[in-house]
Formats: structure tokens, C-alpha cells, sequence
């Protein structure tokens, strides 16, 4: 029985930042931002809101449009670059405020291929009779570790959390193909250098701001454009779908120029690409199913569609997924 999204939610937190505000704070514009990024704006958590609280919205979203109750979700894995805590997982931060039973709950590291990540491994537990129902939630509060004074980085991220409910499908419904990967010789062009064991938080690590995103922009471009687009192929040669019989393809959205050159060397015309980066930034793991809710809220995304989703993100990683919903 192939792995199928049964219900899906989203959460953000309320505050928006837009490129304008953005302006009176660091030397921007927000055509520079705009047309280099596709963003317009953000939502950022303010204090008090946690990444566990996003997941916890989502998720109950995500369990109610599923037509479940918490009781009847076996898994939780929540896919994450920015935890409440180091340990334990946002996952455990989450479960007593989703009101889940005491069933397995963990974080996963994949940056912005988190849910792609995810959806592997609940449709293993699935296939493998290990449970019925896996709740994944890509969450990110990034806000909290970005160098606000760095331009470079701090217009592009922004907060949020998609969950999708997954379950057993019916015959030629669910996952149909996937495909995942990493390169870890590349993890210095995209990371936060310090509060890991590595190097613990010291004076000197907050003097020399290691606390927040260090990024070679251009070099991530150049691997994010080229492995988005070999895995999509991949993937839809392995699932023996033709690009044109793609309903919808929803990337992970980092940057609208990374999306348009991915989509056209996956064979895919722009208006069969769904886009929420103008209005969340890249919001990282979470950025695939909050996509997900809204085209199937905007009425973009309906039963029995083929849908086509490409990620790519720190460490390197990347994964590749055609579905029905
Ligand atoms: O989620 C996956 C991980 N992240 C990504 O996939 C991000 C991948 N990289 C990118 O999206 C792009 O490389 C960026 C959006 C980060 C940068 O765009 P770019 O076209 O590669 O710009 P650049 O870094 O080559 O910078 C061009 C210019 C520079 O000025 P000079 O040296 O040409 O005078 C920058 O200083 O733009 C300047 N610049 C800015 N100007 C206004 C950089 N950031 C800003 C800014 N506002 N916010």
C-alpha cells in the first residue's frame, strides 16, 4: 500500500516583516530582494513562540483535515535546522502539546530536504507494517539564527510549519517514486558554525557572530540548480511519469531562480510550478508542505493530481519525490 498524504496543516506565526520594513533596517531594497529572490515578505515568531508551538498548530491542522483524532498517529518526525533545544527533539517539545500518545517521536537533520527526507522513511514504517499513520512536520524558526545585520542572509529565511498526515493509499495513489542524497564534503558553503559540541557557545563565539547562518550564496546556487533538477529526472524516470504529466510542481522554494531554472530543465512550464516564496521567504523543511496546504487551499491541488517535489539544502542534501494525493 504506497505511502499517501491524507491530511495536510500550516502555521505562521502572526508578525510580518516585508522587504520595506526590511529597508529601514540594513542597506536593502526591496526590488534587490524581489527580483534577486522572489520574496516580498516573511513571518517571524515573536518571543514566547517556539518552533515545537508551529509544529503543534500544524500538526493538529494537519490530523484533523486527515479526519483523525492525535490518538491514532503512530509516529511523529519532525524535520528541522532550527530545534527548541539541542536535545531533547522538538519532536518531544511537541508531542504533549499535540496531545499524542507516548508513540516514538524524533527530529530529523536535513535542512531543507527534511520532508522529502520524512516522507522515505514514513512510507518505510508504513510499508513495513511498523504503523498505520505518520504525522512528518517540517518546522523552522530561522529568525532566531540569522545575522541581522548581514544582508546577505537575513532577507532570505523566514518562520513557518507545514505537517502532513500519511497513511496507506489505495493501488497507484501515495508515493510513487523517490530519491535521496547527500554530499557532506560540501557542509562549509551552508551552515551555523557554532552551539554545537564542536564549538559550544562562548563569548568569542557571539563576538564573531557564529551563531547564525553562514552561507556561500553563490556556490549553493550553482549545486542547488543542478541537483534539484538530475533528481527530479531522476525521479520521474523512476516513476515512469513524462514531465508533462506533472499536474503540479511544488520545489522547496529558496529562491524563485533557483525554481525556474530546476522547473525548466525538469521540462516543467512555470505555470504548472506552485510558488509561496514571495509570501514566506525560504522557510526551509517547512517550505514543501506549507506549499502543499495552500495549493490545495487555492484549490490548485485536488485529488488524484500527479505532483512532482524537488529539494535541495545544507550539508549538501537533496531528494526527489513524484506522489498523488
Ligand atoms: O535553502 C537552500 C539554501 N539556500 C539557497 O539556496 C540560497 C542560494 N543562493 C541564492 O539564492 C543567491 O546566491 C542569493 C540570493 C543569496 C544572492 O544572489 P546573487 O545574485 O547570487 O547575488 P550575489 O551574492 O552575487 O551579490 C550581488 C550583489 C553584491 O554586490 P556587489 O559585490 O556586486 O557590489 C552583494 O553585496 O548584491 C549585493 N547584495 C545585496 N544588495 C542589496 C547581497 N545581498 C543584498 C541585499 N540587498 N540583501
Amino acid at each position: 500500500m504506497p505511502a499517501k498524504i491524507i491530511g495536510l496543516g500550516r502555521a505562521v506565526p502572526d508578525p510580518v516583516l516585508t522587504n520595506r520594513d526590511l529597508e529601514q533596517r540594513i542597506d536593502t531594497s526591496d526590488e534587490w530582494i524581489r527580483t534577486r529572490t522572489g520574496i516580498s515578505e516573511r513571518h517571524v515568531a515573536p518571543e514566547g513562540v517556539d518552533n515545537s508551538d508551529l509544529v503543534a498548530d500544524a500538526s493538529r491542522r494537519a490530523i484533523e483535515d486527515a479526519g483523525l483524532t492525535a490518538d491514532q498517529i503512530d509516529v511523529l518526525i519532525v524535520a528541522t535546522a532550527t530545534p527548541d533545544t539541542v536535545f531533547p527533539s522538538t519532536a518531544c517539545w511537541a508531542q504533549p502539546k499535540i496531545g499524542l500518545r507516548e508513540i516514538p517521536v524524533f527530529d530529523i537533520s536535513a535542512a531543507c530536504s527534511g520532508f522529502l527526507y520524512g516522507y522515505a522513511l514514513a512510507a518505510s514504517l508504513i510499508d513495513s507494517g511498523r504503523a498505520r499513520h505518520v504525522l512528518v512536520c517540517g518546522a523552522e524558526v530561522l529568525s532566531r539564527v540569522l545575522d541581522w545585520n548581514d544582508r546577505s542572509t537575513c532577507v532570505l529565511f523566514g518562520d513557518g510549519a507545514g505537517a502532513a498526515v500519511i497513511g496507506p493509499g489505495a493501488e497507484g495513489d501515495g508515493l510513487l517514486a523517490h530519491t535521496w542524497g547527500a554530499d557532506g564534503r560540501l557542509a562549509e558553503l551552508l551552515y551555523q558554525p557554532a552551539g554545537g559540541t564542536r564549538k559550544p557557545a562562548s563569548h568569542e563565539t557571539v563576538d564573531e557572530r557564529l551563531h547564525s547562518v553562514h552561507m556561500q550564496g553563490n556556490e549553493v546556487f550553482k549545486h542547488a540548480v543542478r541537483t534539484m533538477s538530475q533528481a527530479s529526472l531522476s525521479v520521474l524516470e523512476q516513476a515512469g511519469v513524462r514531465a508533462e504529466e506533472v499536474d503540479l510542481f511544488i520545489p522547496h522554494q529558496a529562491n524563485i531562480r533557483i525554481m525556474k531554472a530546476a522547473a525548466d530543465r525538469a521540462g516543467i512550464p512555470m505555470d504548472r510550478c506552485y510558488l509561496v516564496i514571495q509570501r514566506y521567504g525560504n522557510v526551509s523543511a517547512a517550505s514543501i508542505p506549507m506549499a502543499l496546504a495552500d495549493a490545495r487551499a487555492e484549490g490548485r491541488l485536488e485529488p488524484g493530481m500527479t505532483v512532482l517535489s524537488a529539494a535541495f539544502g545544507a550539508g549538501f542534501t537533496w531528494a526527489a519525490a513524484v506522489y498523488r494525493l
